[in-house]
């Protein structure tokens, strides 16, 4: 019986931070870890309920204008309230995907986390400009995994 959730929520439009996001997915789902019991949403349809089942949280998103995603702060609009109260101390993480940058995008998630006191379980993993799938996804997995194992030993 899963005794752990994980949530992961994230926006893709072209695809690239999809790709990223279906390789954490892997890694979390990795099953050599037991007792997790991984949930993905894509942020559109994400909300509050979502963060309120989770024990972790890895977030998602391409850099959009130096921004984050609007699907990515839609969610996260329509959730701040509801959760301030009760996520206080939710292990997350993030994935990036930018076309150069990715630090707008870094900023502007970190920014809000920070109201809601997340705790961050590693630095944001951002992919900027031209990227070798090859190393970029085995990365992705190691997130996934990452959070996963430290959820099912109780690091987190
Ligand atoms: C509307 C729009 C705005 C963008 N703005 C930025 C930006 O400010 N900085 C950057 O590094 N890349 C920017 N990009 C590039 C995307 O971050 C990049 O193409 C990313 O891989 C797209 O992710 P996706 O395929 O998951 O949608 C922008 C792309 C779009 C479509």
């Amino acid at each position: 019986m899963p005794t752990h959730h994980l949530l992961i929520v994230y926006h893709s439009q072209s695809g690239t931070t999809e790709a990223m996001a279906q390789a954490v997915i892997r890694g979390a789902s990795d099953p050599a870890v037991e007792g997790i019991e991984v949930r993905v949403r894509a942020a559109l349809d994400a909300g509050p309920d979502d963060l309120l089942w989770a024990h972790a949280v890895i977030l998602g998103t391409p850099e959009n204008f130096g921004y984050m995603s609007g699907g990515l702060k839609t969610f996260l609009d329509r959730s701040y309230h509801a959760c301030l109260a009760h996520t206080q101390g939710l292990p997350w993480a993030l994935f990036v995907r930018a076309g150069n940058d990715g630090s707008g995008a870094v900023g502007s998630v970190e920014r809000i986390v920070a109201g809601l006191r997340w705790r961050a379980i590693r630095e944001p993993l951002v992919v900027a400009g031209p990227a070798d799938e090859a190393t970029v996804l085995p990365a992705c997995e190691e997130l996934g995994l990452t959070m996963a194992a430290g959820l099912e030993a109780g690091v987190f």
